[in-house]
């Protein structure tokens, strides 16, 4: 990461470097999301079905906040909605897997990791958690336990 550049650039840079390495990472994301949240086991019912597209939307919500992308709100509010669907989860919930994802996405690119690059995607990843907490919730869903 050089001096100037922006979370943005250094992000899309880090995903480059990535390459192939990010395939699987979402199998094993999801195994070890579900292994570290037990109490959440029940609600993957179709991990296969689900893990690549909450992985791609996971970090397309922190490139797009990076970008200043518009539609990023949106995009919460919606997976939060979406998630009313699965079980009553929370921004810890989010925040963790935000981690989770980061240092993976680290882990696999190795030495190939660009520096500053997790504390890049680490800065998107707070507000988001933030949005999470914010977002209010649609009253019409009822709540799962
Ligand atoms: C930015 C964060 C997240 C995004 C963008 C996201 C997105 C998604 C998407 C797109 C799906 C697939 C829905 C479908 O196929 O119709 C999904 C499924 C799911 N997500 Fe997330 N998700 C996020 C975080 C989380 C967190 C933190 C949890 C748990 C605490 C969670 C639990 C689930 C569950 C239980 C499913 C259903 C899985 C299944 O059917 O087996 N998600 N998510």
């Amino acid at each position: 990461m050089t001096e100037h550049q922006t979370d943005h650039a250094v992000m899309e840079e880090s995903l480059e470097l990535l390459g192939d390495r990010y395939d699987g990472m979402a199998a094993e994301l999801f195994d070890r999301f579900i292994a570290g949240h037990p109490q959440y086991a029940h609600a993957f019912v179709n991990p296969e079905a689900a893990r690549e597209r909450m992985t791609r939307e996971t970090l397309e919500a922190m490139v797009g906040l990076a970008a200043d992308e518009p539609w990023v709100d949106h995009a919460v509010t919606n997976f939060i909605d979406l998630h009313h669907d699965y079980a009553d989860f929370t921004p810890q919930d989010y925040a963790a897997w935000f981690a989770l994802v980061i240092e993976t996405m680290a882990s696999r690119a190795g030495a190939d990791w660009p520096d500053g690059a997790s504390a890049a995607w680490q800065r998107q990843a707070d507000p988001l958690v933030a949005k999470v907490a914010a977002v209010e919730r649609n009253k019409e869903v009822p709540l799962r336990t």
